[in-house]
């Protein structure tokens, strides 16, 4: 569980004032965010709020117009190209929807981080070996050899989410980790990830617009809306809020 303390400790990762625009659409307007070590932080806002356009931000994947991005104390703006990619190997990353590589099998798709860090990662250990660790953490051994079309989509969020896990990052990003999956496979994609921050104490970020999950897995949450973080606070602190904006993400 995550400490009261946190306003002494150094975040693992830190936004501040983040600002982003496309043309005329303004989607981030200062957002700030600080995720801390073993942490479980929920980033919640409807659709088309600007959650994965953060997220691309963090990773690289977008260039944001202002504000900092601070990584293990690291600015990532003023890193060089083998020092981010270095600080990449700390980060996993499970995108929205589940992209695994069509063309490639499972065993592919979970070597594929492993390659492409090669060279960072001084590996000791067979890719196979690692693999399979990495399979067995989300109960899917058995589908090594498979192709990602031969698996149902809570199969192909596994093994996404085995990819994710395979460098055991520090940190781990999850873009809607569960939506377009049935409840019950949800729940188990959720359960899977609160034994991975338990086994490894991670601290993850989580993006959702699912409720279910935000309760079940967050040590805090924060409201995005309007391009800032609205309101943060524990789901029970937020649950219990006055504010109509607040009060809409608890209704359905
Ligand atoms: N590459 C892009 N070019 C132009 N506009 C973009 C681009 N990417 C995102 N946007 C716009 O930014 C806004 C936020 O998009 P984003 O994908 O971050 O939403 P989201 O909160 O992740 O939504 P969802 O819950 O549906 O995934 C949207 O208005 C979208 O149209
Ligand atoms: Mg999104």
């Amino acid at each position: 569980m995550m400490e009261n303390n946190s306003e002494n400790k150094v975040p693992i990762l830190e936004i501040k004032d983040l600002k982003k625009s496309f043309k005329d659409n303004s989607v981030l307007n200062g957002f700030n965010l600080s995720l801390y070590k073993g942490e479980n932080l929920v980033v919640m806002g409807k659709s088309g709020s600007g959650k994965s356009v953060m997220i691309k931000c963090l990773v690289g994947l977008m260039q944001a117009d202002s504000g900092t991005i601070r990584i293990k104390e690291q600015d990532i703006e003023i890193l060089g190209r083998e020092e981010l990619d270095l600080l990449r190997t700390h980060i996993g990353f499970l995108f929205q929807g589940s992209a695994l590589y069509d063309s490639m099998t499972v065993r592919e798709n979970l070597e594929f981080p492993l390659r492409r860090h090669k060279k960072e990662l001084h590996l000791k250990q067979d890719t196979e070996v690692l693999v399979r660790e990495a399979l067995k953490n989300v109960g899917l051994e058995n589908t090594i050899d498979l192709m990602p079309s031969e698996l149902s989509g809570g199969m192909q969020r596994r093994i996404a989410l085995a990819r994710a896990l395979i460098l055991k990052p520090e940190i781990i990003l999850y873009d809607e980790p569960t939506t377009g999956l049935d409840p019950i496979t949800s729940k188990e994609i959720i359960q899977l990830m609160r034994n991975i921050q338990a086994t490894y104490n991670t601290s993850s970020l989580i993006i959702t617009h699912d409720m279910d999950c935000a309760r079940v897995i967050s040590n805090r949450m924060i409201l995005l809306v309007d391009g800032v973080n609205y309101a943060e606070g524990t789901y029970s602190e937020l649950s219990r809020s006055k504010d109509p904006k607040v009060q809409a993400f608890f209704k359905n």
